[in-house]
């Protein structure tokens, strides 16, 4: 993959890259639009076997990230930051990392706002903020850190059941099979609402003891690996990784719904169509996973946790009025969903 192309092919503002040679990772933010206030979207740290795949990561989600707060209305543009090991660093080492990507951020002035993803925790936040202001996910008044991951969940599990409701004609979960990918930060909470309100949960994730804790805290069972894709199922709700939704997936998948926690979930834009052709109700991602930025948004603006459950609410409506669009115009709901930001964001220019 040439970097180069990558990133001038990229509709973004701005990319950075830093090589950390102390733990041979490379530090990317990728600014897709100061729009609004500044560009705001987690980081990511992970072991890529390719930097460059870190990078095409953090493009990605950064465009996501613009789309997400167009989708909730919120004045931040998309930004995403990703730090890309070689291998896994943890310790003192993590620490010291952490607090040179910190002072990146700082030298940026404002221009890239962070917050927690995948393989970064609420306490990196803590310690992110001792080194520059612009962290989120932060209550700058009490200097606590707080997890967006609950309200991520919250979100996805509004979402969900208006899909379902949408595609079955009843929100009820009582029995209804839903495949969990993931039970990290979004999918364990998940889980559990789910559970509570009586569905199966099959529960699938990379570490196997995880997923079997998991399955015996909410009465489900355990999919391992790849069997997931084929599971017996109503919904499947993908919380991990990205591009899970593909050729070679798609035609295996049985849910009628599919509602995650995930970001970019379709590997390519055209695995949209492939899942409306399979007559699969697809909630787009950064509509159906924006819990945790609206809660990030509104910790911002000092509002209270209940204000918040209330805001995440409307995930119903938004997502109802997506799904009726696109059953209208018989196309994926993801088109109905880019409508939407693109006339919000014309609204903001
Ligand atoms: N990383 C999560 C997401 O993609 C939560 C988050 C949202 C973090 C917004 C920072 C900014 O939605």
């Amino acid at each position: 993959m040439q970097w180069s192309e990558l990133i001038r092919s990229w509709p973004g503002e701005e990319v950075l890259v830093r090589y950390d040679r102390p733990t041979d990772a490379w530090m990317f933010i990728a600014i897709h639009s100061t729009l609004g206030k500044r560009s705001v979207g987690g980081v990511r740290m992970k072991v890529y076997p390719d930097p460059a795949e870190g990078l095409l990561d953090a493009l990605r989600l950064a465009e996501g990230m613009s789309s997400k707060w167009a989708a909730i209305e919120v004045q931040y543009g998309g930004g995403k930051a990703v730090l890309a090991l070689s291998r896994p660093v943890k310790g003192d080492e993590r620490t010291a990392m952490m607090r040179r990507f910190g002072r990146m951020i700082d030298s940026l002035n404002g221009r890239y706002g962070t917050g927690p993803d995948i393989g970064t925790t609420p306490d990196d936040m803590a310690l992110l903020a001792t080194e520059t202001r612009y962290v989120h996910c932060y209550d700058w008044k009490v200097r606590a850190p707080y997890d967006p991951g609950i309200y991520t969940a919250l979100g996805v599990f509004v979402g969900l059941k208006s899909a379902l409701r949408f595609a079955t004609g009843s929100d009820r979960l009582g029995g209804v099979r839903v495949v969990v990918m993931g039970v990290g930060d979004t999918g364990a909470p998940l889980c559990r609402s789910l559970a509570a309100e009586g569905a199966h949960v099959l529960v699938n994730d990379l570490d196997d003891a995880r997923a079997r804790k998991m399955a015996a805290e909410v009465g489900g069972d355990v999919v391992q690996g790849d069997a997931m894709y084929d599971a017996e199922c109503d919904v499947l709700a993908p919380c991990a990784i990205g591009a899970i939704l593909n050729e070679q997936t798609i035609p295996r998948l049985t849910c009628k719904v599919i509602a995650g926690a995930a970001n970019n979930q379709l590997r390519f834009p055209e695995d949209a169509d492939r899942l409306h052709q399979r007559g699969i109700l697809y909630a787009p991602d950064y509509v159906v996973n924006g819990g945790g930025a609206v809660s990030l948004a509104m910790v911002d603006e000092g509002a209270d946790f209940e204000d918040i459950r209330k805001e995440i609410g409307k995930m119903d409506d938004r997502l109802t009025k997506i799904f009726r669009e696109a059953r209208d115009k018989n196309e994926s709901p993801v088109y109905a969903a880019a409508r939407m930001v693109e006339s919000v964001l014309a609204r903001r220019t």
